[in-house]
């Protein structure tokens, strides 16, 4: 989604701001664009689609300006031409802003600044910003901005320069994620601390209600009011991403491969420290898990273990749905927010909401001092390192890994297995890794699957229990790199009504790690070939593998993690579906990779 880089300080800013709008080009973006002050103006460059016209374009001036803001955006109001790319300039040239989120209040305020005479040039909601600055501005830039951001409902984070004041970057942000960072004689300002040179920073988060004032002399920090006031730094990750794809291809296989890795570190991991108290998790009376997309698919593995293990009742909801449904939030309530990111708008919304009603919160996050990090009252970390290609893959199944562990780990406490019981699944689990090694090197027979899938337009992913879950994220997985439409159906369910869809040749992937299912998932998939669907199956299981028209050979696990290693499967096979399609694998069209929209 749109990212925002700035710097001020001693050197020339263009190939700064360049770098860093490169190391967010994974968040997904459909235009982009830098603005440099230089003696007294403002040196703009904006170019619709990917960053290299943006680099070719900037070529064209000199550039010499050392303070800067720079934008990709992922459009949401107006076309992702060159006129809505940022940064969006005031109509008197004298002030420029980058945005990232919605200005839900847009429309009045393009009204009200018509009727003064303004004029517009895009039709974005992030103009009204700009014009604002020119309209407020009574000779002192911060006020200006200050009156500005007060007039803004919806979410933002915001960097704004002008002319007036030249060598200053004001930030400001709102249900947005911005980190300031300085350094000596130079301050940068991000969305993502990715964006940061990896230099000796200290780096801030911008939060509702603060103003940040960057010049090449370090940073100031103010309340609504104009008060000053005192941040500590914060810790996050850093690691140099921009060229690492370790000789593969692409970020998405890279990640892919290292799932064998990360399982085996996370395996290791000691629940004792987890940092909510003892009473907490031995009185926790129902748990609400909420996420999007993939993580919400983590979350239905999670409440099939935090029920079946741990006995507690487990509610797995879409985040973007939660607060229009007047959930009911009780004392006891544990309230799980699941993320890569921990920015997803949607997810923070609701774990604020929950936290506002006064649920107990715990966050399973990737991304080291992200927004649900920081908020919760406890974090438990994936640990699975960046993840650039904006469909999920290792740091879906570490999730799936991690929420596993916490769910033995309640079990444990709240007396519902034996330590003996609980060991005996740790060691199982600590298995996991090698077997994931297994699926990997399948790589090229999954290949051949994805030949035959390459040019359809429908498959169905069919599964039971566990298999039902993973099926959703097979699906989904293979919509947004391949484009290809997929449906996820829980098998027993088929012949309630979609089976209507099955008709000569229309694949099916049926997937079958749970034994206690396997005769029940025969029946489904005898029902689905009775009907002319080509079955693929994924499984131990050889008989059903025999009833397929082909099959790839699951390593047998433990009931509860086998369909880890059909999703590490999947994975591959969308993958390699994408690449036979000449698609790119890492940056799936209209996505992005960190949705800090609602
Ligand atoms: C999965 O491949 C997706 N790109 C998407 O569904 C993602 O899982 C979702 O947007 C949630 O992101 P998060 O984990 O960063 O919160």
């Amino acid at each position: 989604m749109c990212g925002i880089v700035g710097y001020t300080g001693k050197k020339q800013a263009k190939s700064i701001l360049l770098s860093g709008l490169d190391i967010l080009e994974y968040r997904g973006y459909d235009s982009a664009g830098i603005c440099i002050e230089e003696n007294g103006a403002f040196a703009l460059c904006k170019a619709s689609g990917k960053l290299e016209r943006l680099r070719e374009k900037s070529q064209n001036h000199v550039f010499s300006g050392t303070c800067g803001i720079g934008h990709t955006r992922w459009a949401t109001h107006g076309a992702p031409t060159e006129e809505n790319a940022h940064p969006h300039l005031s109509s008197d040239g004298s002030f420029s802003v980058v945005h990232n989120g919605i200005v839900e209040n847009a429309e009045a305020l393009r009204a009200m600044l018509k009727e003064h005479g303004f004029s517009f040039r895009s039709d974005t909601d992030t103009e009204v910003v700009p014009q604002l600055m020119q309209y407020f501005y009574r000779g002192n830039v911060q006020e200006a901005f200050l009156k500005t951001v007060k007039m803004l409902s919806g979410s933002y984070a915001l960097g704004a320069m002008s002319t007036y004041e030249p060598g200053k970057i004001f930030a400001a942000a709102r249900e947005s994620p911005l980190l300031v960072a300085k350094g000596a004689d130079r301050c940068f300002v991000a969305s993502d601390a990715m964006a940061f040179p990896l230099e000796d920073l200290q780096i801030y988060s911008v939060e509702a209600g603060e103003l940040a004032v960057l010049s090449k002399n370090g940073v100031l920090f103010q309340n609504t009011d104009g008060e000053a006031i005192t941040k500590q730094p914060i810790q996050v990750e850093r690691e140099c991403i921009q060229h690492d794809k370790s000789g593969y291809d692409f970020f998405m296989l890279k990640e892919i491969m290292e799932q064998p890795a990360i399982l085996a570190k996370l395996a290791q991991t000691d629940m004792g420290k987890l940092s909510l108290s003892d009473e907490l998790v031995q009185s926790v009376r129902c748990v609400h898990i909420i996420a999007c997309g993939s993580a919400y698919h983590a979350g239905l593995a999670g409440k099939r273990f935090l029920e079946s293990l741990a006995g507690v009742p487990t509610f797995v909801e879409m985040a973007s749905e939660f607060r229009y449904r007047s959930p009911i939030l009780e004392k006891g309530d544990l309230v799980i927010a699941v993320s890569q990111s921990g920015e997803t708008a949607d997810t923070i919304a609701a774990f604020r909401y929950a936290k506002e009603k006064g649920a107990a919160t715990l966050s399973v996050v990737n991304v080291l001092g992200s927004t649900l990090a920081r908020e919760a009252d406890g974090v438990l970390y994936t640990d699975a390192g960046p993840e650039i290609a904006v469909a999920t893959t290792k740091a879906y199944t570490a999730q799936v890994l991690v929420l596993y562990q916490l769910s033995l780990h309640l079990a444990e406490k709240r007396g519902r297995i034996s330590l003996e019981e609980s060991q005996k699944l740790k060691e199982k689990m600590k298995k996991l890794p090698q077997k994931a090694e297994k699926v990997v090197k399948q790589a090229e027979e999954i290949r051949k699957i994805s030949e035959e899938i390459k040019n359809v337009n429908h498959i169905f992913f069919i599964g039971r229990g566990a298999d039902a879950d993973t099926a959703a994220e097979g699906a989904l997985k293979l919509k947004e790199i391949t484009y290809i439409h997929a449906e996820a159906y829980a098998a027993g369910e088929l012949k309630h009504g979609t089976i209507s869809l099955m008709e000569e040749g229309t694949p099916v992937i049926a997937i079958a790690t749970q034994k206690a299912l396997y005769d029940k998932m025969r029946s489904n998939i005898q029902e689905v070939k009775a009907r002319g669907a080509r079955v693929y199956a994924f499984t131990p299981d050889a008989q059903i593998a025999r009833e397929a028209d082909y099959a790839l050979y699951l390593p047998d696990t433990d009931e509860h993690l086998g369909s880890v290693l059909a999703a590490v499967s999947l994975q591959l096979l969308s993958y390699y579906t994408a690449i036979g399609k000449g698609l790119d694998a890492d940056k799936p069209r209209n996505l992005a990779k960190s949705v800090t929209v609602e």
